[in-house]
């Protein structure tokens, strides 16, 4: 079964200019550093005595290099790069480095070029020839162009970027200026290292720690020339030379893997601006696709486990809430119990997975298919089984997530719910015009309100989570879509702290949960301003006389709120009701690794737990 949509902008890119010796060994054993961002191809390209040289394949480096032998690329000079699943299925053509025309430049690129189709096609309209699928490629085209009116590789690749719209991390090799790259930056990490026989870059600092603690941290709009004799930085718009200093790392390989956080998750969680800005990106077309599917379905099920099912129940709030789409959300694990004689054609399935390899989800998806279903999926890993079962397939951009709390892939996944829903929402007049546009305009701002609440509550939520690290039990309550976030909270919680907890619809807590209210429980009540807001302030109170205490997540600005809490963690205002769960989860997940750290557990391996669950 072929997927028909799936796009990816993680991969890794490494380089180096040496004053002497085989470029190809480096590059080689630095792209095998890079590994874990991509593993479906790689390649290298060396320039020597005026020629490009370039290797590629299909697979594993290892795997590649046993075919082709990557290290006898003759040259001190060259670049390299590994890729998870591009635009274009994985193979020969598609893997990096890319070259133009008439072998004047060599390309590896990390990021989504938005706007390559059009790009392409007036490329192609002046005789362009593509080798490729892939949207790196018009890059290559672009700088071809710039070389033959003359410019040279700086300029020619400077001119190039700034058609570009996307993000990128880039480098860039030519025969005709043989000893330097060229290399930029724009939302994609990319990072200098000065060593004793040349200078090198890397998608990420760890991949150059075994050649020199010398760093220079390119900044976003910047464009590196690199030589074996050192750098210079200047801006990509407008040319201006910048001063980027060397900075001394001291970091050991692992703490910088970790890049400079004292565990994964607490990495992962300051990522996740950037994780759902990236995911945000997601073509139309991979969407429009889903859309379609779902429109021609008379029955919609959204299945997954643990934390990527919380998702689904927050999806079918935005597919109700957005689209007027009846989605009922399902653990995988019940699926065929509850739903197995519902199935038929006109069913579809919508599996969401961060791992793409639980097997009770797997499970759930090989029933459907059985019985002629249409199976839809979110997923973290390309080329994972749930994209091979997948009629259509969506990649989340969150990069690899080592913790096993899951945390960055729940916000990205809830951020492809949100995009489908408004696209559905549209299409089925649910959503004007007008509405549809303010909504949409709210979703893409959400990394910037992300950044905002991770710079406010971090050292406020350490120090709630300090006083409450050995509290016995604690309750998580809210109304509508966020309840899931409440569900997500007391997950968090319990799976890295060990604490036992429960989320609950604030509005069931007076039948039955209530009753274990004492003196000092702790309640953490999630309180985004919009429909719930009066009805909770109600539940928060039944708490509050009971004795509980009460932890609030709720708008900066609600002093309301605000009296009736012990503990108040503000988020910034004006966030919509049915986009909230993406950033009022983010201080849920502070709190819980904080309490977790705080009782002397490793967050990043729980124990019991495996981050990918493969058994039944
Ligand atoms: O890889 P998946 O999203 O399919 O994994 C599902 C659950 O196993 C996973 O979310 C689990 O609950 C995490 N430990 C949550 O942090």
């Amino acid at each position: 079964m072929s997927a028909k949509g799936a796009y990816q902008g993680l991969c890794g890119i490494f380089g180096c200019t040496l004053i002497n010796g085989s470029a190809a060994i480096i590059i080689h054993e630095g792209l095998k550093k890079l590994e874990y961002r991509g593993y479906d191809s790689a390649g290298l390209a060396t320039v020597h005595e005026g020629k490009l040289y370039v290797k590629k394949g299909k697979g594993k480096i290892d795997e590649i290099h046993r075919l082709l032998n990557f290290d006898d690329l003759p040259g001190h000079v060259g670049i390299g790069h590994t890729r998870w699943a591009t635009h274009g299925a994985p193979s020969p053509q598609n893997a990096h480095p890319h070259s133009d025309c008439h072998g004047l430049v060599a390309v590896v690129h990390n990021g989504i070029i938005e706007n390559f189709h059009q790009l392409k096609e007036e490329l192609e309209a002046k005789g362009h020839v593509f080798k490729s699928r892939t949207d790196t490629e018009v890059i290559c085209h672009l700088v071809e162009e710039g070389l033959e009116e003359g410019l040279s590789l700086k300029e020619a690749v400077k001119r190039a970027l700034l058609k570009l719209s996307g993000s990128f991390a880039v480098a860039v090799v030519s025969p005709l200026e043989p000893d330097k790259i060229v290399c930029a930056r724009k939302e994609c990490p990319l990072v200098l290292g000065l060593g004793e026989n040349g200078t090198f870059f890397s998608s990420d600092l760890p991949a150059l720690l075994w050649l020199t603690n010398k760093a220079v941290f390119l900044y976003d709009g910047d464009l590196a020339v690199i030589s074996p004799q050192g750098y210079s930085v200047e801006r990509i718009e407008n040319g201006e030379p910048v001063d980027r200093a060397v900075e001394l790392v001291s970091w050991s390989p692992e703490q910088a893997e970790k890049g400079g956080f004292p565990h994964f998750m607490l990495k992962e969680i300051y990522e996740q601006p950037q994780a759902v800005r990236n995911t945000l990106r997601a073509p139309r077309s991979y969407l429009e696709n889903m859309c379609s599917v779902i429109e021609g379905s008379s029955k919609l099920y959204l299945v997954a486990c643990g934390t990527s099912y919380h998702a689904c129940l927050a999806g079918s709030y935005m597919l109700s809430r957005l689209a007027a789409i009846d989605a009922k959300p399902i653990l995988a694990s019940e699926f065929s119990e509850w739903c197995g004689n519902l199935i038929d054609e006109k069913t579809t399935l919508l599996a969401l997975s961060q791992s793409g390899e639980t097997a009770d989800t797997l499970d759930a998806i090989k029933m459907a298919l059985e019985k002629g279903a249409k199976v839809l999926s979110i997923t973290n890993v390309m080329g994972s089984s749930i994209t091979r079962l997948s009629h259509v397939y969506i990649g989340t951009q969150a990069g690899p997530e080592v913790g096993v709390a899951a945390t960055k892939t729940f916000t990205s996944q809830l951020a492809i719910l949100a995009q489908l829903s408004l696209m559905l929402g549209l299409r089925r007049g649910i959503l004007e015009a007008e509405e549809h546009r303010a909504l949409q305009e709210a979703l893409l701002n959400v990394p910037k309100v992300m950044d905002f609440c991770l710079g406010n509550v971090g050292q406020l939520v350490k120090s709630i989570a300090l006083r409450y690290a050995y509290a016995p039990s604690f309750y998580f309550l809210s109304r509508g879509i966020n309840v899931a976030t409440a569900l997500e909270g007391a997950l968090k919680l319990k799976e890295i702290s060990y604490i036992h907890a429960e989320g609950y619809p604030a509005g069931e807590s007076k039948h039955g949960p209530i009753a274990l209210i004492e003196e000092g429980f702790p309640c953490v009540f999630i309180v985004p301003k919009g429909e719930v807001r009066g009805r909770l302030l109600g539940n928060v109170m039944e708490m509050k006389t009971r004795g509980a205490s009460i932890i609030s997540v709720a708008e900066e600005d609600d002093e309301e709120v605000k009296a009736f809490s012990q503990d108040f963690i503000g988020v910034p205002s004006g966030l919509p009701e049915v986009l909230s769960p993406i950033v009022y989860v983010v201080p849920l997940q502070l709190l819980a690794y904080y309490a977790a750290v705080a009782r002397g557990n490793d967050p990043d391996k729980p124990r019991n737990l495996a981050k990918s669950v493969t058994v039944t």
